[in-house]
């Protein structure tokens, strides 16, 4: 079968705990997809990384398996008309320029090895500056701090960082590095700008890296990537691979910016949350940076091509599906993630159990990185299903606490929360949400949003949408909306013992 005059739109999503690659066709439906998961490699306690080489393989593995259901379902791979690149953020690799080879795993985002590099940084002259000019606390989370504990660790890494060959990238980076080359052949070392804002290097006011930045971690020598536009039509090259070889990547933006965008928030006070390995809220505030005074971050949401960044106030949770993931991989509770909601059903609620997922601290808007995980409440009469449902009921409060910061900052109540990702499958689980926050959940019929995101970013660069108008049918079908079940009161109630849990489980690390 011939696609005629369809056109349609590829995205790379290279994620935390797996790696998909969609094809969508006009209307926002995937209509070939492949997906795997890949090692998590844990060294030790709070340490997370991956092999930058594994992650390129199983973008391959993920290209090779969803052309040949596009192909094996009669279309054409030139019916692709560009591909969107979105990845999991912050992620940090380094290799050689000279060589390509990468000189240490990926220190991944979740990784808190750097408890002590924050300690020394955040008494160092101008760390009061940093906030105000990247829109991130300083923490274990952004790139520059796991760049700083690789040159010294590695000591390969540092002798070629003192040669000034040291590259660093993020995952996208990286990607792009392997898999596409420029016009002429040359090897590529770009970013976008929302990938570059979660480095701690760049400026959010100026989207320049900042000298004062990358001096305050010691990086001057460090080659970093040049910083293009979310949708970009020149800068992110061509795939050199078959079975893609020669189309061009057009979008590029970190996942939670890019899920921004497959929810179509492109206006401000628009926001969504992410259920991931993490889940991540983001509120779109325009084209001016907002800096919270309560615990969130501050982010570039994305910038579409030859247009000012539009930017967003994040609430990020460390710790969601990789707490699911938890009790299958490690407790061997649950067969398959998908179990946990209806297992959490069973029961009416947690049993007066709380489970602080704090696996290498709590992010926002708590910032607290000698927290550590525990499970509050534990009696004889506790199940397996109550700590399933204490398991969601964390994210679902990281939530709440998210939603508080943020009307807070905005002076704005939230009436809908927009959700896509893995948990958010779960009708169970989007029903406690609602029933924590008080507000009412949104949720799509495709939540595949942040590959949609992606290459909307790509598609809007090519004229697959020639403008933001044109998306109005994109993703739009059968939204399922979930009301609050409870009193203001249960939720006050609720949330108060949370935060008491919150409060208890603080200092376990330094403690000792
Ligand atoms: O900042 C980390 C984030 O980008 C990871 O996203 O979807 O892998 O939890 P996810």
């Amino acid at each position: 079968m011939s696609s005629g005059s369809l056109k349609f739109t590829a995205a790379i999503d290279q994620g935390t705990t797996s790696t998909r690659f969609f094809i969508f066709d006009e209307r926002g439906e995937p209509v070939a997809k492949h997906q795997e998961e890949f090692n998590q490699i844990y060294l030790h306690a709070g340490w997370i990384e991956h092999d930058p080489y594994v992650l390129v393989q199983s973008v391959r593995n993920c290209i090779e398996g969803a052309t040949a259901q596009f192909l094996a379902r009669g279309y054409k791979l030139e019916d692709i008309s560009a591909i969107g690149m979105t990845n999991q953020r912050e992620t940090s690799i380094v290799w050689d320029t000279r060589t390509g080879k990468a000189l240490y795993n990926a220190i991944v985002w979740a990784d808190s090895r750097t408890t002590h590099i924050v300690r020394q940084l955040k008494s160092k002259d101008g760390a009061e500056r940093l906030l105000q000019m990247t829109g991130l606390p300083l923490s274990t989370y952004p790139s520059a701090v796991k760049v700083r504990w690789i040159l010294e660790h590695c000591s390969a890494a540092q002798a070629v960082y003192d040669e000034g060959y040291l590259a660093f990238g993020t995952v996208d980076s990286w990607l792009l590095y392997n898999l596409a080359t420029g016009d002429s052949s040359e090897r590529l070392h770009v970013t976008d700008v929302t990938n570059a804002s979660r480095t701690m290097l760049l400026n959010i006011h100026t989207l320049e890296y900042d000298p004062f930045l990358v001096k305050f971690f010691g990086l001057e020598k460090l080659v970093l990537p040049k910083v293009a536009s979310s949708s970009n039509r020149t800068a992110y090259g061509i795939i050199r691979e078959d079975p893609l070889k020669g189309l061009k990547v057009t979008g590029c933006l970190g996942d939670q910016s890019a899920a921004l965008v497959g929810q179509k928030a492109f206006a401000e006070g628009m926001a969504k949350n992410t259920y991931g390995t993490g889940c991540f809220m983001l509120y779109n505030t325009g084209i001016k940076p907002v800096i919270s005074r309560n615990g969130l971050l501050t982010t570039v949401g994305f910038q579409l091509e030859n247009q000012p960044a539009v930017y967003a106030l994040e609430g990020s949770i460390a710790v969601a599906g990789a707490a699911v993931k938890f009790l299958r991989d490690n407790f061997g509770m649950i067969k398959e993630a998908r179990e946990i909601g209806e297992l959490a059903a069973r029961v009416p609620d947690s049993g007066g159990v709380v489970f602080v997922t704090a696996f290498g601290g709590l992010f926002a808007p708590y910032w607290i990185d000698d927290a550590q995980g525990t499970i509050f409440g534990i009696t004889n009469y506790t199940t397996k299903e109550h700590i399933c449902r204490a398991t969601i009921e964390a994210t679902c409060f990281q939530t709440k606490a998210i939603i508080d910061a943020m009307e807070k900052d905005s002076g704005i109540k939230i009436k809908t929360l927009a959700v896509d990702g893995g948990m958010s499958n779960s009708d169970e689980c989007m029903q406690l949400q609602s029933n924590i926050i008080g507000i009412n959940v949104d949720r799509p019929a495709m939540k595949e949003t942040t590959a949609l995101g992606a290459a909307i970013a790509a598609g809007l660069s090519v004229n697959v949408w020639p403008s933001l108008d044109d998306l109005q049918h994109v993703n739009s079908r059968d939204h399922q909306k979930f009301t609050a079940k409870t009193t203001l009161e249960e939720q006050i109630k609720q949330f108060r013992r949370w935060e008491r849990a919150v409060a208890m489980s603080k200092g376990w690390l330094t403690t000792e």
